[in-house]
């Protein structure tokens, strides 16, 4: 299931009309879309015939609408938090619901399926949407745009976007350790190169696939189009131990998305491929809970707090404790709404020390809003006018 594994009810409009009080005016980019597995999925699955569902309280207890979406969090995920920085005034629709449609999506969509992956037998065991699919999905998705805005706007708005790609840690949990036939016939490290070539494939995908401008060739059009990848978490076992060969197995996928990031982008012009890292903000968490306010990091809020996720993760689940703001993890496998929030605090901060000055000057309009006092410990200085981060 990823990490946080997501779901979006369809009925939930709210959350396409709702408005976050950002104290800047225009999103500092034109579009946001967003792939991948449950740590980002939205309500994708809710109309699935699948079980890796998260549309059934306690699920969004703690979310804007005080009900469940569809996301695999008590509350916010932490690209609903990157939206919210990002200026945006609603989050990208599950493109799969209701909320998909008219003006809603013209700042971008979520493709996301809890229980997806970069190996496509992933999906297809647990009926997510593969990653193939959700391509394809995109390609759909920016047809509708073309038609809504015409092909100049479009090109703007998909050119200059983001595109947020989250998979791998549910190739490994949900598949790969759990599936003899799959881990007698390669090792770790064999599997990892498998999904490597998933990877190289959607970000050429997509890639190519930003500029909709009919005939033009994509490669002779200057367009930066700007990717980030998530890598795979640190992992905590049912027993409350760090799993130490596990988490082995994440540092070397994650060093091959590094190398496999930097070969893409040599080779795909305009191409700002991003790996966040969200291994080593959750595994700090983890290990030193208090330093980030939180009290407990073994055990997960929902039920018993080591195995409930998804439909184990019901409302009547004996245990789930009342107060999930000091708790890391929200199920047994996905991180509670205020762990969301440093995670997509630390996410900001790499993703804006790659990039420009202007970043950071926007950084700071953030730090300034009251909307977001979280921002506030993130260390930014002044020289000669150039704004830096620390
Ligand atoms: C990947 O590269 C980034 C930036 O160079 C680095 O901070 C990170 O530690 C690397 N990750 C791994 C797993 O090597
Ligand atoms: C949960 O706990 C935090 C601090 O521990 C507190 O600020 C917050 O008001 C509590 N929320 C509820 C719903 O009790």
């Amino acid at each position: 299931m990823g990490f946080p594994i997501t779901t979006l009810v369809s009925i939930f409009l709210a959350v396409a009309t709702l408005v976050v009080s950002v104290a800047h005016g225009d999103p500092l980019v034109p579009m946001l879309c967003i792939f991948g597995d449950s740590v980002v999925d939205v309500g994708n699955n809710n109309n699935l015939n699948t079980l890796i569902k998260s549309n059934f309280p306690p699920y969004g207890r703690d979310f804007v609408t005080h009900k469940p979406t569809g996301r695999f969090c008590n509350g916010k995920l932490a690209t609903d938090f990157t939206a919210e920085y990002l200026g945006f005034t609603s989050y990208p629709p599950a493109y799969l619901s209701q909320d998909a449609k008219g003006k809603s999506l013209l700042t971008g969509a979520n493709f996301a399926s809890a229980g997806s992956g970069y190996y496509e037998r992933t999906a297809q065991i647990y009926r997510a949407i593969t990653l193939t699919q959700q391509v394809a999905y995109y390609k759909e998705y920016q047809d509708t745009v073309v038609k809504m805005v015409g092909k100049d706007r479009a090109n703007a708005m998909f050119s200059g976007g983001i595109h947020l790609l989250s998979a791998g840690s549910s190739d490994f949990i949900q598949n790969y350790y759990i599936n003899p036939v799959l881990n007698r016939a390669y090792s770790p490290d064999q599997f990892s190169d498998i999904l490597m070539g998933s990877f190289s494939t959607f970000v050429q995908l997509v890639t190519e696939s930003v500029w909709v401008g009919g005939e033009e060739d994509w490669s002779d059009n200057p367009t930066t189009n700007w990717m980030f990848a998530s890598n795979h978490h640190a992992i905590w076992g049912g027993s409350n131990q760090c799993v130490g060969k596990l988490n082995q197995d994440a540092i070397s996928f994650n060093n091959k998305l590094n190398t496999t990031s930097q070969v893409l982008q040599n080779k795909l012009p305009g191409l700002k491929l991003v790996v966040f890292d969200i291994y080593h903000p959750l595994l700090d968490m983890v290990i030193k809970p208090t330093d980030q306010g939180f009290f407990e990091a073994r055990k997960a809020c929902c039920g018993t707090g080591t195995i409930e996720t998804s439909l184990l993760c019901n409302a009547r689940s004996v245990g789930t404790c009342s107060n999930a703001t000091q708790y890391v993890y929200w199920d047994g496998y996905h991180p509670s709404e205020a762990a969301n929030q440093v995670i997509a605090q630390d996410l900001l901060e790499q993703g804006f020390s790659l990039s420009r000055e202007d970043c950071t000057r926007y950084l700071i309009q953030l730090k300034q809003s009251s909307s977001f006092p979280l921002l506030s410990s993130i260390n930014t200085y002044e020289i000669d006018g150039y704004f830096w981060l620390q």
